[in-house]
């Protein structure tokens, strides 16, 4: 049975057109303007879907914040430059850091914020918290205007569309999302072909074993690309946050995700949040070719750490209540967890070539 507006809308989509790519199901499910999940909900936080770092605690944006004025004084302190966040949620993170750079009157003054937002209640939220400090929206990367920037975004990157793929033979089919005969959605696969083979990435194509399902994320390769070749012409920096994996592909990490528990991908499009691992290796290689120098990907627990996450607590703590120390200390610990978000987030920074390392990225992973 198809449940919701958006539901009956793809599927009239697939009878109409056939099969949809996964990353074009994504799409629909998470943006579509009237009914996806981004331009009807409230996602993040206890109350929503599920929690990010700079809701954990303010010491996240801050130690942020820090890491971006250190990579604008190697940058030569460039005056004005554009601090852009891709996917600012509730605003919290950039609310946290402009705080903390209100300490360095200088970079406070250079900062031009702007935020890179698809959902229009999010931009709503963001309205509210930071009006202050005057941001300017704009809906897709490219339309950030020229000029030294830094750029930061945690969790966006798991949040753009991928296709799937399966090793069928010496070729590889894509996985598809349908209609099945009682007007369910499901995955089905395309014919094999010399074409899909050649979207995989090449460590992938002739050594997965026979079944093998692997994602790309067109997207974020092209904002990969977009960025490196952006770095080689204005001095900039991006560090992203994100969870995610290295060498050997995990199998379909597609997940939804509604009020912190696991459903279905397919029950209820636009009503669950939809999210990918990030393929950091070709994100890596994406950002080479376009002209940006890379480092990491390192832990999150192991950046936050090096940029002095245990001291910003300490000093927090000095001044809070027996309860707020709790929540500080509770908030630091998990965002620090080894066993936890602290090695299940990584962290990568994509430079202009010639700079030096940056901070927090020497301390292997
Ligand atoms: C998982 S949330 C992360 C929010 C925030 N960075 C945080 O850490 O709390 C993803 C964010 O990216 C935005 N987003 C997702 N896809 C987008 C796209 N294609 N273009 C612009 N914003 C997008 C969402 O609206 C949301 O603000």
């Amino acid at each position: 049975m198809i449940v919701g507006a958006l539901g009956q809308k793809i599927a009239r989509r697939i009878r109409a057109e056939g099969p949809l790519s996964v990353a074009a199901y994504m799409a629909m499910a998470l943006h579509d303007p009237d009914d996806g999940y981004y331009a009807r909900c409230h996602p993040i936080g206890t109350q929503g879907d599920f929690i990010t770092a700079p809701e954990i605690s303010q010491v996240f944006g801050e130690l942020i914040g820090l890491w971006c004025a250190l990579v604008w004084g190697e940058l030569d302190r460039p005056d004005p430059v554009i601090l852009a966040e891709l996917g600012p949620g509730r605003g919290v993170l950039i609310g946290d850091l402009l705080r903390a750079a209100a300490r360095i009157p200088d970079f406070r003054r250079a900062l031009r914020l702007h935020l890179v937002e698809a959902s229009a209640p999010l931009r709503a939220e963001q309205q509210h918290r930071l009006a202050q400090f005057e941001p300017i929206w704009v809906s897709r990367f490219e339309d950030l205007p020229d000029g030294p920037m830094l750029l930061v975004a945690n969790e966006f990157l798991d949040a753009l569309p991928v296709r799937q793929f399966v090793r069928r033979g010496a070729d590889w089919a894509e996985r598809l999302v349908a209609l099945d005969g009682e007007n369910r959605f499901v995955f089905v696969e395309g014919p094999p072909s010399p074409v899909a083979r050649l979207l995989v990435p090449e460590a992938s194509r002739d050594t997965a074993a026979q079944g093998a399902v692997v994602e790309i994320c067109p997207a974020a390769l092209a904002l990969a690309a977009a960025l490196g070749a952006r770095f080689l012409h204005h001095p900039g920096a991006a560090l992203f946050i994100d969870y995610g994996y290295l060498s050997s592909p995990p199998g379909p990490t597609l997940r939804a995700l509604r009020r912190h528990r696991a459903v279905s991908e397919l029950a209820a499009p636009g009503t669950a949040d939809l999210s990918a691992h990030v393929d950091f290796t070709a994100f890596t290689e994406a950002a080479r070719a376009g002209g940006a120098e890379v480092y990491g990907p390192v832990a999150q627990g192991r950046l936050l750490a090096a940029l002095g996450a245990w001291e910003r607590a300490a000093a927090l703590r000095a001044r809070a209540t027996p309860s707020q120390q709790r929540t500080l200390d509770s908030g630091v610990e998990r965002l620090l967890d080894p066993g936890g978000m602290g090695s299940q987030f990584k962290a990568i920074a994509l430079i202009s070539p010639g700079l030096p390392t940056p901070p927090g990225f020497d301390t292997g992973r």
